[in-house]
């Protein structure tokens, strides 16, 4: 079942504040919906400086208040990665610009995707770094990726027809 599995990953700069919170978002909505046999969720960093890191004690606490356990421990993106997901989701422009850097060929390319695409925000064309905010740049980040995530799944379903 496991290689069947329709794999996503999301991808921030440090991996320790918005593309965790993706990630525990995505998982939360996918057991609710009992889709857990269909998909494997994970994430990484374009920065390798947060290694082994649980997110940020700020953004755990953020995503805890919203009922999100985040337990991910932060790992860069590695050349393997774009052999093994089906869609790489980068959380802001720069994500995906270095992203599209590390691709090692044109089908690899082809995988990277933007969080902000499936939002139905008026006000962000990204997810914006908290990591430099105050309490509401970690709202912020909550509010776009619940919404995100939510659309995302809703148009895997009808494309995996599940
Ligand atoms: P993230 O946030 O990319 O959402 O995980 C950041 C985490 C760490 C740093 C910047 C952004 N940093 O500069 O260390």
């Amino acid at each position: 079942m496991e290689n069947k599995k329709y794999k996503i990953l999301f991808v921030c700069l440090g991996n320790i504040c918005r593309s965790p919170s993706a990630h525990g978002i995505m998982e939360s909505l996918i057991d609710k919906n009992n889709l857990s046999d269909h998909f494997l969720i994970d994430s990484a960093g374009t920065y390798a400086g947060h290694s082994g890191e649980l997110p940020d004690s700020r953004m755990r606490a953020h995503a805890s208040k919203r009922g999100y356990k985040l337990t991910h421990r932060s790992r860069p993106v590695s050349s393997q990665d774009f052999e093994e997901f089906d869609m790489i989701i980068a959380m802001d422009d720069s994500n995906y610009n270095n992203l599209k850097r590390l691709a090692p060929d044109l089908e690899s390319e082809a995988k990277i995707y933007r969080m902000m695409d499936y939002s139905q925000s008026l006000d962000y064309d990204h997810v914006p770094d908290p990591y430099y905010s105050g309490a509401e740049g970690f709202e912020i980040v909550l509010d776009l990726l619940e919404d995100a995530c939510g659309n995302l799944l809703k148009e895997l379903r009808e494309d995996l027809e599940i």
